[in-house]
């Protein structure tokens, strides 16, 4: 199901990047004097570990595409259906949105900060994320769809979020990036025939890059341990539901792309996750109880309810708007069930820095 006019043109592409919904990807923007003010020195030695790896750049010779990306396109991709390739090309630019995203934030706090540390983790992670945005974007050039990441910048609304929101929701993204690359990645690998564009084929490196930008951010929290407990449980809390309810939600309205891997939406998500809460044990004392039923059947609830606003929208006129509204309510509710639910607790360990191990 497509939810929005086709990306036939670069045009369609760069509206579709800025487009502003609770399901798109954001741009945002934070508080620059409170960042300076972080201290990581409880976690030191962690840190300059990190900030050694970054300096390594292990990617440095990754994003680069190879003679036969072409040749593969033109071999495997020209023979999937129009619905695989719109769903492919909203992938794509829900993805490059993403990582731009990250790009603009990360070089904004390398911009407007003085303290060391920050400074030189968010130059290394512009860096990553440059690459990872440009190597996106070829792609889309591929089909005449290349956006115009100047003009994105400049024109898409950016949202104002404190230190500690930024902190929760990068990490989960960063986090969720990693063990969403990484299943694809390892489809592919059990069943390559379903391999229907190169692009997956460097999935694993890249998510290596996203797994060690949430590892940073999960060192900045343990640094800042009241982040961690008391009210601020309610935020991530928060964070948690907002993203894994997003991301079930965006998925199940692209089915064609994950059939076409082999993958079945519900199943996949569930494993990003399985993969996602082992992984935030190292900074959340809480995590959401994935195999709980009534969390399962709000996820698909949320999901019936985006199709039916998607219908509404379709239908227009005062009927149509009428039912947005209703269904809209409807999603509130069945979001602050999801937030009420029982979560699973847990103690953090001595050792933060995990390493990506799936
Ligand atoms: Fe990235
Ligand atoms: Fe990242």
């Amino acid at each position: 199901m497509q939810t929005t006019p086709s990306i036939d043109t670069p045009q369609a592409a760069g509206l579709k990047a800025k487009e502003d919904t609770l399901l798109t990807p954001r741009f945002y923007t934070t508080d620059f004097a409170a960042m300076d003010r972080i201290d990581v020195s409880s976690l030191r030695a962690d840190w300059d570990a990190m900030l050694a790896e970054y300096e390594g750049d292990n990617n440095h010779d990754h994003f680069q595409r190879t003679p036969e990306f072409a040749a593969e396109v033109a071999e495997r991709f020209s023979q999937v259906t129009p619905e695989l390739r719109q769903e492919f090309l909203d992938f794509l630019v829900s993805s490059l949105t993403s990582e731009f995203s990250g790009c603009i934030l990360y070089n904004e706090i390398q911009k407007n900060v003085k303290n060391p540390d920050i400074k030189a983790l968010m130059r290394f992670m512009t860096r990553d994320e440059s690459r990872h945005a440009g190597f996106i974007n070829q792609s889309l050039k591929d089909f005449g769809l290349g956006i115009d990441l100047g003009d994105l910048k400049r024109t898409k609304a950016y949202t104002y979020f404190k230190p500690k929101y930024i902190f929760y929701a990068t990490y989960l993204s960063e986090k969720i990036g990693y063990a969403r690359y990484i299943t694809i990645y390892r489809q592919l690998e059990r069943e390559p025939d379903k391999r229907f564009h190169p692009i997956f084929r460097w999935f694993e490196r890249w998510c290596n890059d996203e797994f060690r930008h949430g590892e940073s951010f999960a060192l900045i929290m343990r640094a800042q341990p009241h982040l961690l407990r008391g009210a601020n449980l309610l935020w991530i809390r928060f964070f948690l539901v907002a993203v894994y309810a997003t991301m079930y939600v965006r998925d199940h309205t692209r089915p064609q792309l994950k059939a076409a891997m082999g993958l079945d939406p519900t199943a996949y998500d569930y494993e990003v996750f399985r993969i996602t809460n082992a992984i935030t044990q190292q900074v959340f004392p809480i995590s959401l109880d994935i195999d709980h039923p009534v969390l399962r059947a709000c996820m698909s609830r949320l999901f019936e309810i985006q199709t039916r606003i998607d219908a509404a929208k379709a239908r227009g006129g005062a009927v149509g708007k009428l039912r947005q509204v209703g269904l809209a309510l409807a999603g509130l509710a069945t979001f602050a069930r999801l937030y009420c639910l029982p979560v699973r607790r847990h103690a953090l360990p001595a050792q933060v820095r995990m390493a990506p191990a799936w």
